[in-house]
């Protein structure tokens, strides 16, 4: 059996009804053992079995337990809750939540969220022998496994042997550590962690220059799209340097962020940890900064404001991009377009030398937006065009595309 840590991941556990529902609280110790953190969600019939009181004391949060809570949406919602995790395990799964999930049904917490998430989703089959072999069930199993995609439905069990019916055959819910190692393989093994072993480095936000110690030139950049592709290749397993310049941000939790200030800073940031195998360059670099950078504040004379003289800064990109010993197998850039956006992203792609381009069309709200609508064109010259989606969509998009060029 694999004892990979799960160390950082993130599983939410939802309990079906059944007699089994005792043994997702020894299921909850073993992911807490192994470094998970997990949230829990109870349906109406699994409360008929264990107590919230117990789930929340074992996994240390509250526990969801109905679709309309004010105070849980405000807390966090489903949605985002599905979305938090890594992994989504339903443990035990009845019949009822296989038939929903299969159908998409979604009329309560549990059934809503397995159809809001998008993580995969791993069932542990729980129910009466005859049951299982209903061709009814065993038709919506297979139709979930059928759903091929972004994500998809794993299941592990049931086991054989007697029941608490008193009848005999499959229908046991797998044992806990069998659930365990199933996530763990999901989470922590190649498929979960396909960048594990890979180094990436990331530049975002703008870059700040300084014209005397109190001013600067700078630009709107949030540092959101470069902040969530940093998180995304770390949640593939890269170990991630983010060299990020001036933003709002907290520093995501399991990545090395560097604080940078101007392009050249952030040059020398970028060049100080190469080799890598991956570089992203999102940063928002400012062309040019100001010549001779005045040691004292500018005074406000009576000849009228100061003309600044500015020179190019060096694009890192670029540097990056050069062919060499220390040059990351993948790199990839960013254009930010107002009109000709592939025209121009492609003729940037040449120009910089890197082997893949994001392009986006900034001509829409995109400084400082959650969402983002871009188009990754590659040096083989295609181009996948990802619709507005959520930053954090598009950056795992990007890490998946990633880890199949590396798998590739
Ligand atoms: O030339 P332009 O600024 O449009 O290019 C954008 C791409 O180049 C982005 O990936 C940005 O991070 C990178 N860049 C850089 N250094 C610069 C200017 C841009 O790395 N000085």
């Amino acid at each position: 059996m694999t004892t990979a840590s799960l160390s950082g991941r993130k599983v939410l556990l939802i309990v079906g009804g059944g007699i089994a529902a005792y043994k997702a609280l020894e299921l909850v110790r073993l992911l807490k053992k192994s470094g998970a953190e997990v949230m829990s969600l109870l349906t109406p019939a699994g409360a008929e079995f264990v107590t919230p009181m117990s789930l929340a004391a074992l996994t240390g949060h509250p526990v969801r337990q109905a679709l309309f809570m004010p105070e849980d949406e405000t807390a966090m919602g489903h949605i985002e809750l599905s979305r938090w995790a890594d992994l989504v395990v339903v443990a035990p799964a009845t019949a009822g939540l296989i038939a929903k999930a299969a159908n998409g049904l979604a009329d309560d917490l549990a059934s809503t969220t397995l159809l809001a998430t998008d993580k995969k989703v791993l069932l542990a089959p729980a129910m009466n022998v005859r049951m299982w072999l209903h061709p009814a069930v065993q038709a919506n199993v297979a139709r979930l496994k059928g759903f091929d995609g972004f994500h998809g439905v794993a299941v592990v069990g049931p086991d054989e042997g007697e029941m608490a019916c008193g009848e005999f055959g499959p229908g046991r819910m797998a044992e806990p550590a069998a659930i365990l190692a199933a996530i763990q393989g999901l989470l922590a093994g190649p498929d979960g962690r396909p960048l594990a072993g890979r180094r990436a480095v990331v530049t975002a936000g703008p870059t700040f220059e300084p014209i005397d110690p109190v001013r600067g030139l700078t630009n709107r950049s949030s540092g959101k799209q470069g902040y969530a592709i940093a998180t995304a290749l770390a949640e593939l397993g890269a170990e991630v340097t983010l060299v990020s310049g001036p933003v709002a941000l907290d520093a995501p939790v399991g990545l090395n962020r560097i604080w940078v200030e101007s392009a050249r800073e952030m040059q020398a940031e970028v060049q100080k940890h190469l080799p890598a195998d991956i570089a992203v360059m999102s940063a928002a670099v400012a062309d040019w900064r100001v010549d001779g950078v005045a040691s004292g504040k500018i005074k406000k004379a009576p000849g009228g404001p100061p003309s600044l003289a500015l020179i190019e800064n060096p694009d890192i990109l670029a540097g990056v991009s050069k062919p060499g010993k220390s040059r990351p197998k993948l790199v990839i850039g960013f254009a930010a377009e107002t009109s000709d956006l592939e025209a121009n992203a492609r003729a940037k792609l040449s120009r910089k030398g890197c082997d893949w381009i994001v392009g986006n069309d900034v001509s829409d709200d995109v400084f400082g937006a959650d969402g983002n609508a871009v188009t990754l064109f590659t040096k083989d010259g295609g181009a996948d065009v990802w619709p507005r989606q959520s930053k954090t969509e598009v950056a795992r998009k990007l890490a998946a595309r990633i880890a199949d060029h590396f798998k590739a």
